[in-house]
């Protein structure tokens, strides 16, 4: 008789909430606005790049760590954006998308028992990447704006007590999902100064990077003095080109760590998708006015539906970048936002996601619910009409 015995590792964490919500989202027929992917297409010449690799038959295993002509226009991208010189045959490791980026990365550099920091709330895989590599997460609070302060802030005097000889890492997300936060200079040279101090490595998932609103700049860990040698820089082309679905990301780090992650990644995947490594050299070449009109229209969605939400009866945190917003739900009267959640998607029909996944302790976020904005504005349209009848049942809990 087989023995169903689960490891210690998968019975610590649960099935993504955000990928069970699309699940939901299908089934009820629903607007999903939980998984953050755009229901618009890709530009067109860069699938016309991956159908042209397929058809001039580049079909077998890319080089391991990543396609050349993909690893060189990466390089070429983050020197010229960033300022830091980069050796694509030393420092990138192309992956299956960023996810494998770092869960890579952490194989690499933690050993049981090591900590890693992790801002919250947190985009939910970080929790699971840290289970699996053996880390123990130690969270640190991201506090919601409020009077005086308009952004999402933490506590200079709790992040600097949470590191400690234990530290190996600590794991930044900017443009931030879930809160649409931009981490400014002086809060990375302030964490920067901490991991020179207790030597830990900034994990830094920039996938945002080019979805940035009023102004807004982001400012790469790497490129702050004394941390190119301790960051490891993860990112993709999810979300700048519309390209959930190809599984292309990346890790850029100084040569020794590199090596390490090259070898978690060949024994995890060999290496990313031949074809679409040629294609995406081609995007992530892409000039200056690709990404100002990819913000733009971003910015237009955000703009329509954060007032929209606001009438429908949701507080809401206005978010500088990424393409999430955050709301406060406490005005509907429900218990919690898991039922509060799932009567959106089975009774009004639009799917997001429960506060409580983005946090290590589940009350903080329960009266919070998570929309991202990838959607046409026809799709978006659609949802805000649902949700305008929210005003009009009763709470179910
Ligand atoms: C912060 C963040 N990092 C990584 C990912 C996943 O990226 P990829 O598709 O490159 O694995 C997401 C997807 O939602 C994300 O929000």
């Amino acid at each position: 008789m087989t023995r169903n015995r689960l490891s210690q590792k998968a019975s610590s964490f649960t099935e993504s909430v955000i990928r069970e919500m699309t699940r939901l989202a299908q089934k009820h027929g629903a607007v999903n606005l939980s998984q953050g992917f755009p229901d618009f297409a890709a530009p067109l010449s860069i699938k016309q790049a991956a159908c042209d690799a397929i058809l001039a038959d580049i079909n077998q295993y890319a080089v391991t760590w990543g396609a050349k002509p993909l690893r060189e226009a990466i390089a070429a991208d983050f020197t010229a954006r960033h300022g830091v010189p980069v050796v694509p045959d030393e420092q990138i490791t192309v992956c299956c998308g960023s996810t494998e980026a770092m869960m890579a990365t952490m194989m690499a550099i933690v050993d049981p028992g090591d900590e890693v920091i992790v801002f919250e709330p947190y985009y939910e895989n970080y929790g699971p990447d840290a289970i699996l590599s053996g880390a123990t997460p130690r969270f640190v609070r991201l506090r919601e704006p409020g009077p005086g302060r308009p952004d999402w802030h933490y506590d200079s005097e709790e992040l600097a007590a949470a590191f400690s000889n234990r530290t190996r890492a600590i794991i930044i997300n900017t443009p931030n999902n879930p809160t649409g936060k931009i981490f400014r200079r002086s809060e990375l040279e302030e964490i920067a100064a901490l991991c020179r101090k207790w030597d830990a490595i900034a994990v830094t998932d920039e996938i945002y990077d080019h979805i940035l609103y009023d102004g807004e700049t982001h400012v790469a860990m790497a490129s702050l003095e004394g941390m190119r040698e301790r960051t490891v820089t993860i990112s993709g082309i999810s979300k700048s080109y519309s390209l959930t679905g190809w599984r292309v990301g990346y890790a850029l780090a100084p040569p020794p760590l590199t090596a390490a992650i090259r070898k978690v990644h060949d024994f995890l995947t060999v290496g990313a998708p031949a074809p679409l490594q040629e294609a995406a050299a081609e995007a992530v070449s892409f000039p200056e006015e690709y990404y100002s009109r990819l913000a733009d229209d971003y910015r237009q969605r955000r703009d329509y539906l954060v007032p929209e939400l606001e009438r429908a009866g949701f507080g809401v945190f206005r978010p500088h970048g990424a393409y999430y917003v955050m709301t406060d739900i406490s005005g509907f009267g429900f218990s919690d936002d898991v039922t509060f959640a799932r009567h959106l998607v089975s009774e009004i029909g639009v799917a997001a996601v429960p506060g409580s996944s983005f946090y290590s302790q589940p009350a903080a976020g329960r009266q919070r619910l998570r929309f991202h904005f990838a959607r046409k504005r026809e799709t978006l349209e659609t949802a805000v009409e649902r949700l305008q009848r929210l005003r009009d049942r009763a709470p179910a809990s």
